[in-house]
This record gives structure tokens, C-alpha cells and sequence, in this order.
């Protein structure tokens, strides 16, 4: 009788063999809390397509950062849903608009103690819902939307954000807002620049959690779902911009993307499991169709597996909480 010379199942045995062998491993550091903020509202507002998240008021908000500090989740990334918006998405640059009070406030809030990043785009202030200024054709208007972007990033700055991530995917937008920053005195506030961000079916819920006003969709600025080599142009150019971080967005349909910018990057790799990733979890976990706990571990340790150094997620707080347990 002969035996297999290798056995691999030795070390899967005991839960602690496979603990001590495990080559990946999660931790609160390196999650970040994507939250919403919508003008007007005194108490959170769920979201129907995302069950768990909301639309925060200005004091849930201040509680789901102050519960992040707890929980040694690493960062927040905040959106705002504006009261009014218009063609040119001119709330976004107010000192006084919805997202820039809410960055000064969860920086109140947290001080350091947890990285406060802010979206740079103009699709939750727009009454087009595009990401961009759109030209006189109706197209999005590259040049004119980075005029735009330069001043909401100092604004954001102004207010206080550790980390602007820019998600419009307008050719240029790291480097025209690095210039603004430096004329500004911001040398110290980071870019993590949504480097391959790819025109995706899976942000639906998102549309729902910014009421966006979008018709039709950002295939004319976003990446197509076909390409591989195009994202490591895009990371390199905003590499050469001035990015200090750079972000694969969505993950779980772009590990290979993922696993190609990090083989590469120089710079700490991002990774954005979107909203709906995060509903179809959800959804087949209420069906009883997957084990919800093992599915969101299992979802987020792919995309760290992959590559990601920091990894952004509806699920960060909970995560966190079960990887303390
Ligand atoms: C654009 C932006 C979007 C998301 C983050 N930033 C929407 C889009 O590009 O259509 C989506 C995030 C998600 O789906 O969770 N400001």
C-alpha cells in the first residue's frame, strides 16, 4: 500500500493549526466605514436596498464615528445627500454644505483617532446625478469638472478631511487637486485616488443611498468591465499625479484588477466593496441561503488575499466587532 507522499490536510486538523497557519488575517486597522449624510434629517433614515445602512443625521453620525474609534476601525469615508442640488453641484463647494459641515463634525468627533476621508464628486450634488459639469452636448465636461473638483477639495480640506478620495474618474483630477491643496496649505492632506474605478451595475443600491437623480449611465468616464491592462495606466498616471494611495473600485468582480495594482503599486492599495456586494450578501443571507457571517468574512478576506492594504466596507463596524471577539 503506498501513502501520499504530502498530506496538506495535516494542517487543517485543529482550528488552531489552521489559525496558526492561516497567511491572511483580518484586522479593525485597515477597514474603512463608508457612511451617508443627508441634509435636514434629526434621526437616521434606512435604506431600503442596503438593510443595516442609513442615511446618518448629523448626531447618528457622530455616534457611528465615535462607535469606529471603539472598535479600531481604521477610517470613515463620508458622502452627503444635499437639500437642494443644481447643474454645476455648487453645494459641494459650500464651507457650509452638508458633506463639508459633516467632515468638521466627525473631526470634532474623532480628532485623530480615526482617518476622516471625504468623496470628491459631483454626482450626489448635481441634478443630473453625473459625476461631472456637463458641456453644452449634455456630455460630462472633463476640463471644466476639474476646476470644479480643485476647490470642493480644498473646501473638504478646510474642513478638516485626513484623506480626499476623489471618485469621478475625470482624466487629471489627482494632480489638478494636489496643485489646489499645495496653494492652499494642505501638504499634509493625502489623496486616495479611485484609480480603476470601473462603470458598474453593482452601485445600484448607491443610487438609492444619494437619491440620485442619474438617467442613463458613466460608461464615458468610468472603465469598462472588459479591460485589464487599461487599470494599470490608470494607476501609474495618477501615480505620477501626485496619488498617495491608490483604489481598485468595485472588488469582488475585480480581484484580478486588485491582484495586478497591488503587484505593482508603490503605494498602499485600496479596495471598495460596494453596495451591491454588500446586497447580495445581505439578500441571500435574509433568503437563508448563505451563512451570512461566513459570507462577509470570507468576501472581505478575498479582496485582502487579493492584495488590498485597506479595504472599504458597509460591514467595517461589524467586522471589526467579530475580529475583536
Ligand atoms: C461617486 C461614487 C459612487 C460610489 C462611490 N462614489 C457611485 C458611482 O460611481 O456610480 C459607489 C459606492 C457604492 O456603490 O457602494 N461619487
Amino acid at each position: 500500500m503506498s501513502f501520499p507522499h504530502h498530506r496538506p490536510r495535516r494542517l487543517r486538523t485543529t482550528p488552531a493549526l489552521r489559525r496558526l497557519t492561516a497567511e491572511h488575517r483580518l484586522s479593525p486597522a485597515e477597514l474603512v466605514l463608508p457612511a451617508f449624510i443627508r441634509e435636514g434629517l434629526t434621526s437616521p433614515h434606512p435604506i431600503s436596498s442596503m438593510p443595516g445602512v442609513v442615511q446618518h443625521s448629523t448626531e447618528s453620525l457622530k455616534r457611528a464615528a465615535a462607535e469606529a474609534v471603539q472598535l479600531g476601525v481604521g477610517g470613515i469615508m463620508l458622502f452627503g445627500i444635499p437639500a437642494h442640488r443644481d447643474a454645476t453641484g455648487s453645494a459641494g463647494l459650500d464651507p457650509d454644505g452638508v458633506l463639508n459641515r459633516a467632515i468638521a463634525d466627525v473631526r470634532s468627533e474623532v480628532g485623530d483617532e480615526l482617518v476622516v476621508m471625504s468623496d470628491v464628486c459631483l454626482d450626489e450634488f448635481t441634478d443630473h446625478g453625473h459625476c461631472g459639469v456637463l458641456a453644452s452636448d449634455g456630455t460630462v465636461d472633463n476640463d471644466a469638472t476639474l476646476a470644479v473638483y480643485a476647490e470642493m477639495a480644498v473646501a473638504q480640506a478646510n474642513a478638516g478631511a485626513h484623506v480626499l478620495g476623489p471618485s469621478g474618474m475625470m482624466d487629471g483630477q489627482v494632480a489638478v487637486i494636489r496643485q489646489a491643496l499645495e496653494e492652499a496649505g494642505h501638504q499634509e492632506t493625502a489623496v486616495l485616488a479611485y484609480a480603476a474605478k470601473y462603470a458598474s451595475a453593482f452601485y445600484g443600491p448607491f443610487r438609492e443611498a444619494v437619491d440620485s437623480q442619474l438617467t442613463g449611465d458613466r460608461r464615458t468616464y468610468q472603465m469598462d468591465a472588459a479591460n485589464r491592462r487599461e487599470a494599470l495606466l490608470e494607476v501609474e498616471l495618477d501615480l505620477e499625479e501626485g496619488a498617495d494611495m491608490v483604489m481598485v473600485k468595485p472588488a469582488m468582480s475585480y480581484l484580478d484588477i486588485l491582484a495586478d495594482v497591488a503587484a505593482l503599486s508603490p503605494v498602499p492599495v485600496g479596495a471598495y466593496q460596494i453596495s451591491g456586494e454588500y446586497a447580495m450578501i445581505e439578500a441571500a443571507a435574509a433568503n437563508g441561503w448563505i451563512d451570512r457571517r461566513r459570507a462577509i468574512e470570507e468576501s472581505v478576506l478575498g479582496i485582502k488575499r487579493a492584495g488590498a492594504n485597506i479595504i472599504l466596507t458597509y460591514w467595517a463596524a461589524e467586522l471589526a466587532g467579530w475580529l475583536k471577539e
